[in-house]
C-alpha cells in the first residue's frame, strides 16, 4: 500500500480542500495586483487598449517551460482565463469577430485562444468590425483578408487552429511592442493589407461557408473514416501530376487540347472492368479524331476515379408529404427515397476510396497492355506497337473536402502539398465563392485546378478567383472551364476572355457543353446535340475572335449504349429517352454521340489550326 492511499481518502479531499483554497488565494491576490497595473495604464492615457497580448504570450510560455506533471495546454487553458478575467476587470473588452466563415468554428478557435471571459459579438462586415476596433474597447477578429488598417490599428494575435495554422487576425488599438506578432515593414505609406494572410493548411477551409456539403449525423464516424483515409496510400503519383502539369503547360501555351469526359456521376452499382475500360478506349478513340484533324497534342482527361459527388439544387426532396435529403452521389448517400438509403454516410467514403482505387489500376493496366489487346484502340490511336501507350490521367469535382483534405499530402521533395486523391480536381459552379471552402481548400494544393465558369460569374470575380487559386499565374495550374448554354455563351464568355487576356493570365479556357444545356422532357432530364454543338461552336468563334487559345472541351458521357441525350447518331425522339436511361444524375452522351461531338470538335480543331496558320 503506497503512502497516498494510506492515509485514506477524505484525508486526500481535505488536501486537495487546503490546495485549492491556496489557489483562490494566490488567484485573488493575483486579481488585486492586476487592478494596480490597470491604475498605471490608465495613467498612460494613449487611447489603447488594457489588452496586452505579447505579455500575455510570454507569461504563458514562462510558465509552460516550468511545467512538470501539468501538460502546457493546461498551463494555457488556465492563465488565459485568469489573466482574460483580469483583463476584463481592468476594462470590459469585447471580442467582435466577422468573416465569411462557420461561425460555431470560429467562435470555438477565439474561445480557446483568449478565453471565455471576453464578450463576443459578430459584425457584418471587416469594415464595421474594424470601426469598433478603433473606437470602442474592442479587438478585431477578421478572417478573411485585411483591408488597410488605420493607423491607430495593429494586427496584435494570430487566431490559431488546434493543429498550429493561423486562421484570423486580432486587429486591435495596441503598441507595436505589446503585439503578440511582430509586423513585418510595411514601406512606407503601403497598406498594411496582406500581410500576415493567414495561412493554408489542409484542413483550412474548414474555417470558411462550405456549400454543398453534406451533413453527417454521426460525427465521430466520420473522424473515424477521415483517420482511416489519413492512412491510406496515396491514389496517385506526385510525378505523374507534376507530368499532367507540364502536358497542360503545353495546352496554356497553345500547344494542345484537353479532352475531358466521363461519368456525370460514378456509381458504385454500375462499376465494373468493362465500365472502365470503355471510358478508357472511347476518350483514346475521341483523342485519336482530334488529333487526326488538326495534329493537335491531346491531353486525355477522365471524370473517373473519384467523381462521386454531386452539388444539387436543394438539399431536400419532398414526396407525398415525406422530406429526405437528396441524393448527393454515391460516396454521399443512396438514391433509393427511403430515409436509411438518403442519411449521408461516411463509410462511403471508404468505398468510393476502394472503387477509385481500382479504377485507377485497371487504367494502368489498359494503358501498360500489348496493343494487340485492344486492337480498335490499337488502330484508332494508329500507335506502332512499341509506342508508349497514351496516360490517361483522373480527374473529379473536389466536392467533399474531408475525402480531399484525408487524401492531401506533403511531398519534400516539391515542398508541396498535393490532393493525391486525383491528378486534377476542379471546383464546381456551385461552389466557387472567392472566400469559400472549397477555393480555400484548392487554393493550397499544387495539382492543376479547373474552375467551372456559369453565368452568374463576373468578371471582377474571376479575375479575384485566378489571383486565389493562381497568384504566380502559372501556365498548367488552372483550366477555365465555360459552361454557359448555347443561348447564354455569347452574352457571357467574349468578356471574360477579355479580362483574363488583359491581365496576362496564362490560365486555359475549356468549355463543358453539358452543364448549361440540361432541359427537361417530362420527369426526365436531357440534352440535345444540337445545342452542346452550337455551344463548343461558340466557344472556339469566341476565343478565335479574343485571341484565346480554345483549350479544351468537357463533356458528360459513357462508353455504354444510354439514351440521355438527344440526337447525332440516336437517340432522336423523347419517346425513345426511357429506353435506357441510367443515370442517377445528369444525362450523358452516349458511344455514337460522344464521337459524333468528337468529330465536330475535330473539324473545328482543324480550323482553328488553319487559322492559326493563316496568321503567322
Ligand atoms: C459537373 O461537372 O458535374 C457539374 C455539377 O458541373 P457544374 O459545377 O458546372 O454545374
Ligand atoms: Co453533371
Amino acid at each position: 500500500m503506497n503512502d497516498m492511499s494510506s492515509r485514506g481518502l477524505p484525508r486526500l479531499r481535505a488536501e486537495i480542500d487546503a490546495i485549492d483554497d491556496e489557489i483562490l488565494r494566490l488567484i485573488e491576490q493575483r486579481l488585486a495586483v492586476s487592478d494596480a497595473v490597470a491604475a498605471l495604464k490608465d495613467s498612460e492615457g494613449d487611447g489603447r487598449l488594457k489588452f496586452r497580448p505579447r505579455r500575455q504570450a510570454e507569461v504563458i510560455a514562462r510558465l509552460a517551460k516550468k511545467v512538470a506533471r501539468a501538460p502546457a495546454t493546461l498551463v494555457g487553458a488556465v492563465w488565459r482565463e485568469l489573466m482574460g478575467h483580469g483583463l476584463q476587470a481592468q476594462a470590459r473588452t469585447e471580442i467582435v469577430l466577422c468573416g465569411p466563415i462557420d461561425r460555431a468554428v470560429l467562435e470555438a478557435h477565439v474561445r480557446s485562444h483568449f478565453g471565455y471571459a471576453f464578450p463576443l459579438s459578430w459584425a457584418s462586415t471587416d469594415a464595421e468590425a474594424l470601426r469598433r476596433a478603433r473606437d470602442e474597447e474592442a479587438i478585431a477578429i477578421v478572417a478573411g483578408p485585411l483591408p488597410q488598417l488605420d493607423r491607430r490599428l495593429a494586427i496584435c494575435d494570430l487566431v490559431r487552429a488546434p493543429d498550429g495554422t493561423a486562421v484570423a487576425h486580432a486587429v486591435g488599438r495596441v503598441a507595436d511592442e505589446d503585439c503578440a506578432v511582430s509586423r513585418p515593414e510595411p514601406a512606407a505609406g503601403a497598406p498594411v493589407s496582406g500581410a500576415l494572410a493567414p495561412a493554408w493548411s489542409p484542413s483550412s477551409w474548414r474555417l470558411r461557408k462550405a456549400e454543398q456539403m453534406p451533413v453527417y449525423p454521426d460525427a465521430g464516424a466520420l473522424s473515424r473514416v477521415e483517420r482511416r483515409l489519413d492512412a491510406a496510400p496515396p491514389l496517385v503519383s506526385v510525378a505523374d501530376i507534376m507530368m499532367l502539369r507540364a502536358s497542360l503547360a503545353r495546352v496554356a501555351a497553345g500547344q494542345a487540347f484537353i479532352l475531358q469526359g466521363g461519368d456525370c456521376a460514378e456509381s458504385f452499382a454500375e462499376f465494373g472492368a468493362d465500365k472502365v475500360r470503355d471510358t478508357y478506349s472511347l476518350l483514346l478513340r475521341m483523342g485519336a479524331m482530334l488529333r487526326a484533324g488538326s495534329g493537335a497534342d491531346v491531353v486525355h482527361l477522365a471524370r473517373i476515379a473519384g467523381q462521386f459527388a454531386k452539388p444539387r439544387s436543394s438539399g431536400s426532396e419532398t414526396i407525398d408529404g415525406i422530406t429526405l435529403p437528396t441524393y448527393r452521389g454515391d460516396a454521399v448517400n443512396g438514391a433509393p427515397f427511403a430515409s436509411a438509403s438518403r442519411t449521408p454516410d461516411p463509410r462511403r467514403l471508404l468505398d468510393a476510396h476502394r472503387q477509385a482505387q481500382v479504377t485507377i489500376d485497371l487504367l494502368h493496366a489498359y494503358a501498360a497492355a500489348s496493343y494487340a489487346d485492344l486492337p480498335d484502340i490499337h488502330r484508332a490511336v494508329g500507335l506502332a506497337a512499341q509506342a508508349r501507350p497514351v496516360s490517361m490521367y483522373t480527374s473529379h469535382e473536389a466536392l467533399l473536402l474531408n475525402y480531399e483534405q484525408a487524401l492531401t499530402r506533403f511531398d519534400e521533395a516539391s515542398e508541396s502539398w498535393w490532393a493525391m486523391a486525383g491528378h486534377m480536381i476542379w471546383i464546381g459552379d456551385r461552389t466557387r465563392a472567392p472566400d469559400g471552402a472549397h477555393v480555400e481548400f484548392a487554393r493550397g494544393v499544387a495539382n492543376p485546378v479547373g474552375l467551372k465558369c456559369g453565368p452568374s460569374l463576373s468578371s471582377d470575380d474571376l479575375l479575384r478567383l485566378i489571383e486565389r487559386l493562381d497568384p504566380d499565374n502559372r501556365p498548367g495550374r488552372l483550366v477555365l472551364i465555360g459552361r454557359f448554354g448555347a443561348g447564354k455563351v455569347g452574352a457571357h464568355l467574349p468578356e471574360l476572355m477579355r479580362a483574363t487576356r488583359r491581365e496576362g493570365r496564362n490560365a486555359i479556357w475549356s468549355v463543358d457543353p453539358m452543364h448549361g444545356n440540361t432541359r427537361s422532357v417530362g420527369a426526365l432530364k436531357t440534352r440535345l446535340l444540337g445545342d452542346i454543338i452550337a455551344e463548343i461552336q461558340a466557344f472556339f468563334d469566341i476565343a478565335g475572335a479574343e485571341g484565346v487559345h480554345a483549350g479544351g472541351v468537357h463533356l458528360e458521357m459513357t462508353g455504354a449504349e444510354v439514351t440521355e441525350c438527344l440526337g447525332g447518331s440516336a437517340p432522336h425522339l423523347e419517346a425513345d429517352l426511357p429506353s435506357n436511361y441510367l443515370t442517377h444524375c445528369d444525362p450523358r452522351l452516349n458511344r455514337a454521340q460522344a464521337l459524333d461531338v468528337a468529330g465536330a470538335v475535330a473539324k473545328l480543331l482543324a480550323k482553328a489550326a488553319r487559322a492559326g496558320r493563316d496568321a503567322a
